[in-house]
């Protein structure tokens, strides 16, 4: 088991503006470590977290990855949360581009199937669609309808920000209906996998896992 990355600077007051990493994000953590082979082998260029929060997530991917390993970016709507996975980055020794936008706006069209490791722990809690589109701690949570409306917003441009061999993890509960969030990325051309499942209270959290199908990839 790798150390969880040293979230020292950020204190219990900063953890009422951004996510405070919880279940879901270790479930992340844990899920990236049984990935290593994986992504060793994939070798990333550049890589993306949208919606890095504390910055948790993508420390972890710089430690285990290797400082060599690619260009980090990182995306959150909440200016808060962004300065934070800055100052995480910063204690954890590792570099990354931190860009405060809603999902990816900033980064496309330029970085367009540039990008070959994108991950994303969205807002999966059923709310209300009111509450969705805070930039403040709520964006961390309020999913809206099914808690899938940040989530369904997302999914077309997974296609648009993946090169050729890249991959795509995302969390989700049950409640967001993975088996159709599978079935819309395979009309999009992906073959889908879960890579690790957990109770967590009463939450089922699984961390899904997308690629290119064979089809796909041949037509690029
Ligand atoms: C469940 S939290 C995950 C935080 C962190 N990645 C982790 O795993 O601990 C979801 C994050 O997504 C961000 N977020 C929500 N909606 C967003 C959007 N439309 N664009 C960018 N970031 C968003 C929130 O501000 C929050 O930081």
């Amino acid at each position: 088991m790798l150390p969880t990355p040293d979230l020292s600077h950020l204190k219990k007051k900063d953890y009422e503006f951004i996510y405070e990493p919880a279940e879901d994000t270790f479930l992340f953590l844990d899920a990236f470590e049984d990935e290593v082979p994986f992504l060793k082998e994939l070798n990333p260029i550049i890589s993306l977290e949208v919606g890095s929060g504390s910055g948790c997530v993508t420390a972890f991917v710089g430690k285990i990855l290797g400082e060599s390993c690619c260009l980090k970016f990182c995306t959150d709507i909440n200016p808060k949360a962004a300065r934070a996975t800055q100052g995480t980055a910063k204690q954890n020794q590792i570099t990354a581009e931190v860009v405060e936008t809603h999902l990816t706006t900033s980064l496309l069209p330029r970085l367009e199937n540039q990008i070959d490791l994108v991950y994303f722990n969205p807002p999966y809690v059923l709310t209300p669609s009111e509450e969705v589109g805070s930039h403040s701690v709520e964006a961390a949570w309020a999913g809206g309808i099914d808690g899938r409306e940040v989530i369904d917003e997302f999914l077309p441009f997974v296609k648009r920000l993946l090169s050729p061999k890249g991959v795509f993890y995302m969390v989700v509960v049950n409640e967001n209906k993975p088996d159709d969030i599978r079935e819309i990325m395979k009309q999009d051309g992906f073959d889908s996998s879960v890579v690790k499942t957990r109770l967590a209270g009463r939450e089922k959290l699984f961390i899904l896992k997308f690629v290119r199908s064979k089809e796909q990839q041949n037509q690029e």
